[in-house]
């Protein structure tokens, strides 16, 4: 057993970190007010490799693995939440879900551009009516021979705005349940396909989430995912590494606030000493560095048993749980250390401690995790 990481992944480390201190931090909190897209970083992280991370090179990627792409994930969201949810979604659900489960046409047609970041992947589960009850699909893809007509609705679309290719989960034969749905590939301009409102959040408010219409979109057959009635188990396989990418979203998110909240500590004086030298802040201090160092074990090997090939679903799960509740009980604790400061925008804690809550209900709340987790340890 190693705890030590590779050259290799400690130079992908220090680029992702260049990248967020470099790029990603100068405008990001005007981004984060206004809620402008950083489309141009984006970009600039798919030129760099990043929005590919885990994909075979002969499709265009980077040909890295999970604890890689983790380390990435963990850089950028210290400092740019907007741009890290983008490059988890390309990365872990829409490029590994299509490079796992896809068609060789598939792959080659849809991987090269994604990979490379010069199109963007969402992936379209949620539903007005279905979000954590996720068998319960509305969206229909109702059979027609050659191509499927694709009715509904989804909602809470990450890159619903800046996206070209949708995978979306949708019913075609509601009488068999889960085994009755499907996965198919949308394009942009497909006839009926219509992207709906943008979602003014709390949180990583650059990302482009929005409402996905799709009125007798024509989807040809060949864009389906896997045997027909595999589109719930496509989901589920691809959420469980997509949760080791939030779950090291969370880790950064708690690592960024913990490094502003040491420096502020050593900056700022009261009772004439620097904060940190008083035990009320030294013991926040301490614990926070303490639970971000277990959440980062827990991120780091369920990349870890993903890279051997062995299972990973439940270490995912706690991953995700606990990096997120991390994230969130130690941004409002980094908010603390900087007393008034911390509540407003320019110290960028506040802004860390909002991204943090949906750490907690994307791709499986909280309380989805733990469920995941129960199941797991008593069946
Ligand atoms: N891998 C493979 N198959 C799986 C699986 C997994 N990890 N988990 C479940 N399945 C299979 C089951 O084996 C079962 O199939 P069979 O009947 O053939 O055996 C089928 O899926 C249904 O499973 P359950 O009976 O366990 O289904 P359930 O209704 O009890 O729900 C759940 C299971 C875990 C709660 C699931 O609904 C779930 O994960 N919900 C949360 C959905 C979610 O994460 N949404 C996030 C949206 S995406 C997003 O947020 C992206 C973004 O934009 C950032």
């Amino acid at each position: 057993m190693t705890f030590k990481l590779t050259e290799e992944h400690l130079m992908i480390q220090k680029a992702a970190r260049d990248f967020a201190d470099n790029r990603c931090k100068e405008g990001v909190i005007e981004r984060d007010r206004d809620m402008i897209h950083p489309t141009k970083l984006i970009k600039e992280l798919g030129e760099l490799g990043f929005m590919g991370m885990m994909v075979d090179p002969k499709y265009g990627g980077s040909g890295l693995d999970t604890l890689s792409y983790v380390l990435g994930m963990e850089q950028i969201s210290r400092v740019d939440n907007s741009v890290s949810v983008a490059m988890s979604v390309n990365n872990s659900l829409v490029c590994w879900g299509l490079e796992t489960f896809g068609s060789e046409e598939q792959k080659q047609k849809y991987l090269p551009d994604l990979a490379q970041g010069k199109e963007i992947g969402a992936f379209c589960l949620s539903e007005p009516e279905a979000g954590s009850d996720a068998t319960s699909q509305r969206t229909t893809a109702i059979d027609h021979g050659d191509h499927y007509l694709l009715n509904g609705t989804k909602n809470w679309i990450t890159n619903g705005g800046s996206a070209s290719v949708f995978l979306v989960i949708a019913q075609t034969n509601a009488e068999k349940g889960h085994r009755g749905i499907n996965c198919l590939i949308v394009e942009k301009d497909m006839e009926g396909f219509v992207v709906g409102a943008k979602e003014d959040k709390l949180g990583i408010r650059s990302s482009d989430t929005h409402t996905l219409l799709f009125n007798d979109v024509k989807v040809p057959k060949v864009n389906r995912v896997g045997e027909d009635g595999f589109g719930f188990k496509f989901a589920m396989k691809t959420l469980s590494g997509g949760r080791i990418g939030i779950a090291a979203q969370a880790l950064g998110i708690a690592q960024g606030a913990y490094e502003l909240a040491l420096a502020y500590s050593k900056e700022r004086k009261a009772f004439g000493k620097e904060i940190h030298k008083h035990q009320a802040i030294g013991f926040k201090l301490a614990e926070m560095a303490m639970e971000i160092e277990a959440a980062r074990l827990l991120v780091y090997k369920s990349a870890w048993l993903k890279d051997q090939g062995e299972d990973y679903d439940l270490a995912s799960s706690m991953a995700k749980l606990y990096a997120s509740e991390v994230a969130m009980k130690q941004t409002v604790e980094a908010v603390q250390v900087h007393g008034g400061y911390g509540y407003v925008k320019e110290y960028h804690v506040e802004r860390l401690m909002r991204d943090a809550k949906i750490t907690q209900i994307y791709e499986g709340t909280s309380e989805i995790q733990r469920v995941v987790i129960s199941r797991f340890i008593t069946q």
